[in-house]
């Protein structure tokens, strides 16, 4: 007893105060799912591999704003951890502030100029320099369905607002949560990604989630897409505050609830529960956005530790963006590969079809960073919008009301 004590407490005091051995990597990261976790392991054994230890530094909460938190605090005091899971915008900032170490060699020696899409690109480099290395592409504009609730019921698959409404009805009335869902902000903002792109298009999306533009964001359209919300918020039971969305993946995965609208980090809690997609679940886009795709990549940056980048990071750096890794490691997680030349035919139908989409969509023009995942805009107009579309699911404004206040805050804001 005595001794279990000793060695707790020593692990506690060595993940706490950073004393890390030399030879490890302190990873800050937001993934504390089952699946994420499954994910996480695949990074973590290939490092093992290469004599790599590693420190834990989980926060969790989906999108990363608590973990950014943290993460500030770790940097105010002089201990930022040596590499940190980080969304779009988020990357940008802190490359703003000098806070990254340049991966150009690591960069130049591995082509991912060649190899990295040029969305991603986008947020992994600043001024010339690489400043982080992505992991994977996630998208949000999915649904995922309970495939046997679905066959008893003789719901097919929706392909419109219209008929994604009725089959939620159809669920509710045969006794089933129709949408599982958890209240928490970034779950709804989650969801109101795909509304966004189903309700007003890609032009729409872009001009009030990418440009900010105050004529979109305050348009008929956008009381559409608030009014579109509340229907959603309908068809949730009443236990949703609070909820994990891990926890509103189980309910779709136990044939407690129908649907859940959420990114495809989803599909690494079905297959962490043994399902296979086609049979157990099914994965297909928000009706309505079926020829776009919301995209949010995972990247991880290092943090300056005083010098060139250490021989861990550069490790990690390296091992994040090898092929064999990025297969192995997003048939887990959900998402898809980070790089354009992979053959991906290990992937499950659901990420096949993600990764063929992605390409697709980026070719003509319909790849669109996620708001609710750091891709539209810096922390700061995401966390304002964020704020009005809870408060609005919450029945604290009518649409009307909710569309006034999202100009009035992203003017705030930016
Ligand atoms: C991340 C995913 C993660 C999800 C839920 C997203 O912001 O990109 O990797 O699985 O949050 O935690």
């Amino acid at each position: 007893m005595r001794k279990l004590t000793l060695t707790m407490t020593a692990a506690a005091f060595v993940g706490s105060a950073g004393l890390a051995a030399a030879d490890d990597v302190e990873v800050l990261h937001w993934w504390t799912s089952g699946g994420e976790a499954a994910a996480l392991n695949v990074l973590r054994e290939d490092l093992a591999g290469q004599g790599i230890g590693w420190q834990d530094m989980p926060v969790a909460g989906g999108g990363g704003t608590q973990a950014m938190t943290v993460l500030r605090a770790r940097v105010t005091a002089g201990n930022a951890p040596t590499a940190v899971q980080m969304l779009g915008f988020d990357i940008l900032d802190w490359a703003a502030e000098g806070a990254l170490a340049n991966l150009n060699d690591i960069a130049a020696a591995n082509n991912w100029d060649e190899v990295v899409p040029e969305a991603l690109q986008g947020f992994a480099t600043y001024d010339g320099e690489w400043v982080a290395a992505p992991v994977n592409v996630h998208s949000t504009n999915w649904v995922w369905a309970n495939a046997g609730i679905l066959e008893e019921l003789g719901i097919e698959q929706p392909g419109t607002w219209d008929e994604f409404v009725a089959a939620m009805q159809a669920a509710q009335d045969a006794g089933y949560v129709a949408l599982a869902h958890g209240g928490q902000a970034w779950q709804e903002a989650t969801i109101f990604d795909s509304v966004v792109m189903a309700t007003g298009g890609p032009d729409f999306y872009q001009a009030a989630m990418i440009d900010l533009d105050e004529e979109a964001l305050g348009s008929d359209t956008m009381v559409e897409v608030f009014d579109r919300m509340a229907v959603l918020r309908g068809f949730v039971d009443d236990n949703f505050s609070g909820r994990d969305w891990n926890l509103a993946t189980a309910m779709v995965i136990n044939g407690e609830a129908a649907f859940q609208v959420m990114g495809d980090w989803a599909k690494g809690e079905f297959l962490n529960a043994g399902q296979t997609p086609g049979e157990d679940f099914q994965c297909f886009r928000f009706p309505g956005t079926q020829d776009q795709v919301i995209f949010n990549a995972d990247q991880f940056a290092m943090f300056d530790q005083g010098g060139e980048v250490s021989a861990q990071q550069a490790a990690l750096a390296e091992a994040i963006l090898s092929p064999s890794f990025q297969i192995a490691f997003n048939r887990v997680k959900g998402s898809v590969p980070a790089r354009t030349d992979l053959d991906v035919s290990e992937l499950d139908a659901c990420g096949q079809q993600g990764y063929v989409e992605l390409q697709a969509a980026s070719a003509s023009g319909n790849l669109f960073g996620s708001f609710a995942h750091g891709h539209a805009s810096p922390a700061a107009v995401k966390n304002a919008i964020y704020d009005v579309v809870t408060a609005h699911f919450n029945g604290e404004y009518d649409s009307a009301a909710a569309v006034e206040e999202l100009v009035l805050a992203v003017s705030i804001a930016q």
